[in-house]
C-alpha cells in the first residue's frame, strides 16, 4: 500500500510548512554547479505544490530564501533570483489552473525590484483563489520578523493605540508576517540536517518536526505522504497527558 492509501484524508494537517534543503549537495553529487540544483528544486517544489493543493491542504510554506543566504556568492543570489522570477512567470497559469492562492513573507523591501514586481503581479491575480494558500518565504528569517513585530508593538504602544498589559500571544501574533495564518501542524525538514535554521520560530512551538534525508531535487509528492503518514501516527499533546487527551475526546464527543 502507498503513503497516500495510508493518509486519513479528514486529519490532514491544515498547514505544512517546508525547509527545502540539499539542492547544492545535490548538483555537487552530480558535479554540477550548486545552480543546477536549485533549478533542478523546481520540480520537486511543482510536484509538492500539486500534491498539496489535491489533498486540500491549506497553506503550505515554503523556506525559498533565508535573511542568511543574501551572504552567498553574488552568482548564486543572482541566478537564485533570476529562478524566482522564471519560475513565477512560468507557473502563474498553473497555480490559477489548481485555484491556488499565492502569497508571500519575509523583508520583501530587500528583494530585487523585478523579482518584487513579479511577485506582486502573480499574488494580484491570483488574490481571489480560494483553494490552497502556497506561502513563499522570500527573504526571510524567524528573527528579522519577531524584532520586527517588537519594533512595531513599541511603536503602537508609544503612540498610545496599545496598552503594555494587553500585549498577550493573540495581539503579538497580530505583528507577524504570518498573522491570521494557523501555525503549522507539520515542519519537514529535507538532506538529513536536524535544524529549524531561523524559520517560523514564534509558529513551530507545537509543531511536529519530520526529516528526511531525501535531498530538496529528489523530493516527490510520494516523500510528502510519508510525512504526512508518519505525522498521523503521533499523538500530539499540546502539555498535557495522554489520559487528558482521552477524557477531552470523551466530553467533546
Ligand atoms: C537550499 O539548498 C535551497 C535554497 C536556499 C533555495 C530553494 C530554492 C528552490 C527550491 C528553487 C526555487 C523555489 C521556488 C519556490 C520557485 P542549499 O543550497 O542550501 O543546499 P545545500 O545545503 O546542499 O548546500
Amino acid at each position: 500500500m502507498g503513503y497516500k492509501e495510508q493518509l486519513d484524508l479528514k486529519k490532514l494537517p491544515k498547514h505544512v510548512a517546508i525547509i527545502m534543503d540539499g539542492n547544492g549537495r545535490w548538483a555537487k553529487k552530480k558535479g554540477n554547479p550548486r545552480i543546477f540544483g536549485h533549478n533542478n528544486g523546481v520540480a520537486a517544489v511543482r510536484d509538492t505544490v500539486e500534491a498539496a493543493a489535491e489533498l486540500g491542504i491549506e497553506f503550505l510554506t515554503l523556506y525559498a530564501f533565508s535573511t542568511e543566504n543574501w551572504n552567498r556568492p553574488r552568482t548564486e543570489i543572482d541566478a537564485l533570483m533570476s529562478l524566482l522570477v522564471s519560475t513565477i512567470n512560468k507557473e502563474t497559469k498553473t497555480l490559477l489552473e489548481n485555484n491556488v492562492r499565492l502569497r508571500a513573507i519575509g523583508d520583501l523591501n530587500t528583494l530585487p525590484k523585478l523579482v518584487a514586481s513579479q511577485l506582486k503581479g502573480a499574488i494580484d491575480k491570483t488574490r481571489k483563489k480560494t483553494g490552497l494558500h502556497l506561502i513563499l518565504a522570500l527573504s526571510y528569517s524567524s528573527r528579522w520578523e519577531i524584532l520586527n513585530a517588537a519594533r512595531n508593538l513599541a511603536e503602537d504602544v508609544k503612540l498610545g493605540k496599545l496598552d503594555c498589559e494587553d500585549i498577550n500571544d493573540s495581539v503579538f501574533e497580530t505583528y507577524l508576517t504570518t498573522s491570521g495564518i494557523p501555525d503549522p501542524e507539520l515542519l519537514i525538514r529535507t538532506s538529513g540536517e536536524f535544524r529549524v535554521s531561523n524559520y517560523l520560530l514564534w509558529q513551530i512551538a507545537y509543531t511536529e518536526l519530520y526529516f528526511t534525508p531525501v535531498l530538496w531535487p529528489d523530493f516527490r509528492r510520494e516523500d510528502f505522504y510519508q510525512a504526512l503518514a508518519d505525522f498521523q501516527k503521533r499523538e500530539r499533546r499540546f502539555g498535557k497527558t495522554s489520559e487528558q487527551l482521552v477524557t477531552n475526546m470523551n466530553v467533546n464527543s
